[in-house]
């Protein structure tokens, strides 16, 4: 029996799809356990490429799986997936939390509204209504999966919301109508099609581990993205980090095994807020194409920049990390420079860890400079393994284990399964 949470170390988009695809293999349970359809987890199969946001990535692999707690979920988003793998020919097994909150339409209007109204403060949200239903839930007047099953409990709490909503709305100059026979017709079916999957979460996952099977907690979006430990409000609504995986699926923090944080060999961010060591010109361009850095849900370009060490250690410790997975390795492969961040000045003054303040944005990055590499045979390095990689290669992944005090115990480098160097498997 294992508990494995995986999490990014960085600001989302670290390669975690690919990561919980490899490491369910050998689990019996993929248990997201925060956010919701904001995340966009790649797998790819051979030629098959599978982009989901909400459904838990190890469902490609046909495994049970499992919508925790501590999710926002937008039923819609959530049918059409399970939909979309069942004419793939996937049809996992899977169950959601009574007590996850549910995206209504309100949440996704007022999530485009308030980051219009926030001028520099507006994080550059994916507008899927995910910090919107965050509020309610934290204002105990969210709507719960379980009410979708009740039908007089949702239309009496559909009853005190709408007009609240209504001028929420109103309050930023919107004049849209929220019907309730209506939002309530489409929610209670909503409901009607989902019951049979509802479950308390807590309870599956704890049977799960006392059976002695293998469990494996998915994380979205990354660590500087989490309300606590990110770079507020530049950051997303829940809890990304590895406490996050306790609370949202009811399993208490001395079941949990191993947490294996992803990191991408360079860093991205989608969406607005500090990013000290920002790439731009041509090796930014490099970077761009080489790592296909759009978003899988929005399709923004990404921002990009050179690796930053204080946050991969501010990472290794607020999650307790015990293995590290380096992502995109390739990608790096034939620039003419390689730097690492090792740390911040501001003012004058050396900042050794990621300030919690937007004074982020103005630290100057300190950087050690690295023999960038080329030509590496990534194919055939996957197929030598883990002890055979040397040289700058090495050097880079050692540095890094080094600085965050963290065993790497894989490396990606391309979307394939096949295109990865496994050091040790948690599971
Ligand atoms: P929200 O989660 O849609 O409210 O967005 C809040 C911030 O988190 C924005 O800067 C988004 O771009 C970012 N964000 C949310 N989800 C992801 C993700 O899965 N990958 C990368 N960034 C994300």
């Amino acid at each position: 029996m294992t508990a494995v949470v995986v999490v990014g170390t960085q600001l989302g988009d670290e390669g975690k799809g690919k990561v919980i695809d490899l490491f369910s293999e050998r689990t019996n349970l993929v248990v997201r356990f925060q956010g919701g359809d904001n995340a966009g987890h790649t797998v790819v199969v051979g030629d098959d490429e599978f982009k989901l946001h909400l459904v838990p990535s190890g469902s490609v692999r046909g495994k049970r799986v499992v919508v925790g707690n501590g999710c926002v979920v937008n039923p819609e988003v959530l049918l059409g997936e399970i939909g979309e793998l069942k004419s793939r020919g996937i049809e996992p097994e899977w169950f959601i939390s009574g007590r996850a909150h549910v995206i209504m339409p309100y949440h996704i209007r007022l999530d485009g509204l308030e980051e219009d109204s926030k001028g520099e403060m507006a994080a550059g949200t994916t507008k899927r209504g995910i910090g919107p239903c965050y509020q309610d839930k934290v204002a105990r007047r969210g709507v719960r999966v379980a009410d979708l099953l009740d039908p007089d409990a949702l239309r009496e709490k559909l009853k005190y919301l709408l007009p609240l909503k209504t001028r929420e709305l109103e309050l930023y100059g919107s004049d849209c109508s929220l019907d309730l026979d209506v939002i309530f017709e489409r929610y209670r079916e909503f409901g009607e099609r989902i019951a049979d999957h509802v479950v308390e979460v807590s309870v599956l996952v704890n049977e799960s581990l006392d059976r002695g099977e293998n469990v494996l907690m998915e994380g979205a979006q990354g660590t500087h993205l989490d309300i606590d430990h990110g770079v507020y409000p530049f950051n997303t609504s829940s809890n990304t980090t590895s406490g996050g995986a306790c609370t949202g699926s009811g399993v208490g923090v001395t079941r949990i095994d191993e947490v294996i944080g992803v990191a991408k060999a360079y860093l991205s961010r989608v969406g607005t807020g500090p990013l000290p060591t920002e790439l731009e010109g041509e090796t930014a361009d490099f970077l761009v194409e080489r790592g296909n850095e759009y978003g899988t849900t929005t399709g923004r370009r990404r921002r990009v920049g050179w690796q930053d060490v204080p946050m991969l250690r501010y990472s290794a410790s607020v999650n307790g990390m015990t293995g590290l997975v380096v992502t995109s390795l390739d990608v790096l492969d034939g620039l003419d420079e390689l730097q690492v961040c090792t740390h911040y000045r501001l003012d004058g003054e050396e900042v050794p860890h990621v300030p919690p303040t937007r004074e982020w944005g103005r630290c100057e990055p300190v950087y050690e400079e690295f023999e960038p590499w080329s030509g590496v045979d990534w194919e055939g390095a996957a197929e030598l393994g883990y002890d055979e990689l040397d040289g700058e290669v090495r050097r880079y992944l050692s540095y890094l284990s080094e600085e965050t005090g963290v065993e790497v115990i894989g490396v990606s480098v391309g979307p394939e399964r096949r295109q990865t160097i496994i050091n040790r498997d948690p599971f």
